[in-house]
């Protein structure tokens, strides 16, 4: 059976393709502002793909660099494929980019009442919609994802307070 939403918690899921490069560097990044912010008791986090390639792999090695050099550890973390129950344990689920999304709407059940979403849709700053895949690209995109995910997350945490607050 299907886990309960706890609906005093936030619970944001992030989702790329592989879960190896985007999407585990937002969970690293946002977990660590959450437990920065003392948020960590009602703000789950937690970050997955679509695809089965990379089920069970830790981090992309250039990535879990990129990100230690910013401060963040993502080497804790392991790649999953997103799952139908996702959908009742996460009120906010943040794709990367837009095949991400499309992917979770086709999947989305029709009573999910959550925020399906790309995630820079809260980089009010960027220019950008989707967070550029860097797989396939040279090391420069592993510090440009950084800098995007950054720039969304504190938007998101901002975001996440009002909501927290206004629930109070
Ligand atoms: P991610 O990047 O979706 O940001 O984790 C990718 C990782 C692996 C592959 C593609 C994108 N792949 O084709 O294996």
């Amino acid at each position: 059976m299907a886990e309960q939403k706890n609906q005093s918690k936030a619970s944001v899921l992030f989702v790329c393709l592989g879960n190896i490069c985007r999407s585990p560097t937002a969970h690293g990044v946002f977990e660590t502002m959450v437990n920065q912010a003392g948020l960590s008791d009602i703000v789950d986090v937690d970050s997955c793909g679509t695809g089965d390639w990379h089920i069970g792999h830790a981090p992309d090695q250039r990535s879990a660099k990129a990100a230690l050099a910013r401060g963040y550890d993502l080497n804790h973390l392991r790649a999953r494929q997103v799952c139908l129950q996702d959908f009742f344990r996460f009120t906010i689920i943040l794709a990367m980019d837009n095949i991400n999304l499309d992917d979770l709407r086709a999947m989305c059940p029709a009573d999910f009442t959550g925020e399906l979403a790309l995630f820079l849709s809260y980089a009010k700053d960027s220019n950008l919609d989707e967070v550029p895949d860097p797989y396939y690209g040279g090391e420069g995109g592993f510090d440009t994802v950084i800098d995007l995910v950054e720039s969304a997350s504190e938007q998101l945490l901002k975001s996440l307070r009002e909501r927290i607050e206004v629930d109070k």
